[in-house]
């Protein structure tokens, strides 16, 4: 029995709280409350529920937590018997009006315990959301964060679409199945979390920026409170997901960035912070140049650890231009070191440009060209002999051994002083200072070997430009590139490695982790049609040429999962939305009374008696006030209420719903 429900059965056990006709008196209750009424205090006392909730145990003593239980009571709109009254509203207030309503508050956070449902059906539609207090709506928001039950499970291939037979496990029975799950992310990752929990290695998400046009449409003057806290419910669940090694990445922009990187210390830990990454993403051109300060080209990529001390860090590399300072090679590398003979790149590269000086060539091709023939010389030859290319440099504060080294070098600056070491290349050194060798500098990717530098925090070498079609689908609302995702997943997890992202979009994580070899879960609210993800990976595992595959050699293959979370009253916010005029509204009406669950406090009597009054109203007004009237806990179907027959789940549903949580019988 919900809390509520409790307190009025318990508080109506007295007389003196209840009106003639059965009405709870609320004021009475109130009045006797604020007065730490011993008969009141009694009754509250006498049951288990409420003794837990309204009385804290200092010392072996309760104490009546009198605050607590005053605001419970006074949230709670007992039975009213108008329908523009039966909003049930949880919220702050000063003076009894709620501080939305007052429009005084600005950046503060007045939701800050709240958890904020945040989903959408339709792009366009812009929700009023409501809020759920931890501590005021503890019953709601449990059912809300239950698991739910799963609907038109999919098993996708290259040879199509069939029903879900059975998830497949590992040795540990965890569902080594790629995932998409099209529903609100919060209620998803929360459905996940049995499954998965301590066991996703890498998140990478790319929220809606709340830029005012994106996807999350609160402009409401707390509308940044209303992002944080959006952001705040799924990040508690997404770091409950994460392997205790794992890593997550939130791509955002400057709107809020740093309200995020606050939010993130808080949720992560400050010490768990690793590095913010701005990625350039645009070039000053076009529209972009009318805005008023220098343009804006770069986005942000925030990047946590679960835990610092259990990650383990790996070096990126990305492909670097050609570095002219390794100037010098070594002419008999057969030889042993102390006969090398020592010539630089460049008197190599004319000698196999069959010239005899710089000065010749120039007097061929003229000044400019000839610089550019001989530098391409100089690279092809330092890329074909890279073992034997090398640079010199003084290493920083050196210690032990190779300070020895050091002075030994500089006292016979014309010889090669080689030191073997066990594990460890030798350190090689000459007049000083130590050779560095271009075979280090040289990695393969993208199936090429390249030049490189280690990955720094700042990526400007990516493109944006033509990602518009990328994987086959077409997507405007903040599509990343395969290329830059790619760099994401394989330098921070390993083959086989679990990845999630709940702002799927167009599916680009997906696709990149598909083509990557990892295992993935995509979550969407949205179905985007023709360019919705499960379309980009059906292109995905029938072998997509587009975005990565090229650089991968990726000829398709794999399989994924699609599923759905079960909407119950979901159903009919969606079918409210659609409706076109106030008749279908009606109808809506008469099916909601025989199949939704409406809000516990709704009084449907009084409300069917005002019709006449609701039909007054026009289509838009109509439409929020029967939306209200749902029970936003049943939008999806509970786990709990699989086998119930008011929500009527399938065999198929029960079949699949209980194989993805182990539920034997
Ligand atoms: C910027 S897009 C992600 C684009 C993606 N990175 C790509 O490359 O295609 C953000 C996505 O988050 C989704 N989203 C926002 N709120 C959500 C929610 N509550 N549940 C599930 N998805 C949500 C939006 O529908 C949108 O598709």
């Amino acid at each position: 029995m919900k809390l509520y429900e409790t307190l009025e059965q318990q508080l109506k056990k007295e007389p003196n709280f209840v009106t003639d006709n059965g009405e709870l008196k609320k004021w009475v209750v109130l009045n006797r409350a604020q007065n730490f009424d011993e008969e009141l205090i009694e009754l509250l006392l006498d049951n288990a529920d409420l003794k837990e909730k309204f009385f804290v145990n200092v010392k072996g003593t309760l104490v009546f937590n009198q605050n607590l239980f005053v605001q419970f009571l006074e949230q709670k709109n007992y039975l009213n018997d108008s329908y523009t009254k039966y909003k049930n509203k949880v919220g702050l207030t000063i003076d009894g009006k709620y501080l939305k309503q007052r429009n005084e508050v600005a950046l503060v956070w007045p939701f800050k315990d709240c958890i904020l449902e945040g989903g959408q059906s339709r792009e366009e539609e812009k929700r009023e959301e409501i809020f759920f207090n931890e501590i005021l709506a503890q019953d709601e928001i449990t059912q809300l964060l239950e698991p739910k039950v799963l609907t038109n499970a999919k098993s996708i291939d290259k040879d199509g679409e069939k029903p879900l037979d059975q998830f497949n496990r590992n040795e540990n029975g965890t569902i080594t199945d790629n995932l998409i799950i099209k529903g609100n992310n919060l209620l998803a990752l929360h459905t996940l979390k049995k499954e998965f929990a301590g066991k996703v290695k890498l998140i990478y998400i790319d929220p809606p920026y709340n830029t005012g046009n994106d996807s999350f449409g609160y402009n409401d003057s707390f509308n940044r409170s209303t992002w944080l806290t959006f952001m705040r419910n799924r990040l508690n669940v997404a770091r409950d997901l994460l392997h205790k090694s794992g890593c997550l990445f939130i791509h955002i922009d400057y709107i809020e960035f740093a309200y995020l990187k606050v939010l993130c210390d808080e949720v992560f830990g400050i010490e768990n912070f690793v590095q913010i990454i701005s990625v350039k993403t645009a070039t000053p051109a076009g529209f972009k140049v009318v805005n008023p300060g220098p343009v804006n080209v770069t986005e942000f990529v925030l990047m946590y650890t679960k835990s610092k001390k259990e990650y383990n860090f790996k070096k990126g590399f990305v492909e670097a231009p050609y570095q002219k300072d390794y100037k010098y090679y070594i002419v008999n590398p057969d030889e042993k070191p102390s006969n090398w003979i020592i010539s630089d790149v460049k008197t190599k590269a004319l000698e196999l440009l069959n010239v005899e000086n710089e000065k010749e060539l120039k007097d061929q091709y003229g000044n400019e060209i000839a610089a550019i023939i001989l530098e391409k010389k100089i690279e092809q030859f330092v890329m074909e002999n890279p073992s034997i290319v090398f640079a010199t440099y003084g290493p920083h504060k050196p210690a032990g051994i190779l300070r020895e080294l050091i002075q030994e070098s500089k006292s016979r600056p014309d010889d090669i002083v080689f030191h073997e070491r066990e594990g460890n290349s030798p350190f090689i050194l000459k007049g000083g200072r130590l050779m560095a060798f271009y075979d280090k500098k040289l990695q393969e990717i993208d199936g090429k070997l390249v030049s490189t530098q280690l990955l720094t925090d700042f990526w400007s070498d990516l493109s944006w430009d033509t990602l518009s079609f990328e994987g086959g689908v077409e997507f405007k609302n903040g599509k990343k590139p395969e290329k830059f995702l790619k760099r994401i997943i394989e330098v921070y997890s390993d083959n086989g490695d679990l990845i999630l992202d709940y702002h799927l979009g167009s599916g680009s994580t997906c696709a990149v982790a598909h083509k990557l070899g990892r295992q993935y879960i995509g979550i969407e609210q949205l179905d985007y049609g023709d360019n919705d993800s499960v379309v980009r990976l059906k292109n995905v595992v029938n072998g997509d040429q587009g975005g990565i595959s090229k650089s991968v050699n990726w000829q398709g293959g794999g399989s994924f999962i699609y599923l759905e979370l079960k909407k119950y009253n979901q159903t009919f916010i969606e079918q409210i939305e659609e409706a076109k005029d106030n008749e279908a509204l009606l109808q809506i009406w008469e099916q909601m009374k025989a199949k939704s669950f409406f809000k516990y406090s709704i009084d449907l009597k009084a409300f069917q008696n005002s019709i006449e009054e609701f039909k007054q109203f026009d289509i838009k007004k109509q439409k929020e006030i029967l939306c209200e009237l749902l029970d936003k806990n049943q939008l999806y179907v509970n786990l709990s209420s699989l086998e119930d027959e008011d929500f009527a789940c399938t065999d198929e549903e029960k079949k699949v719903t209980k194989d993805f949580y182990q539920i034997k019988k």
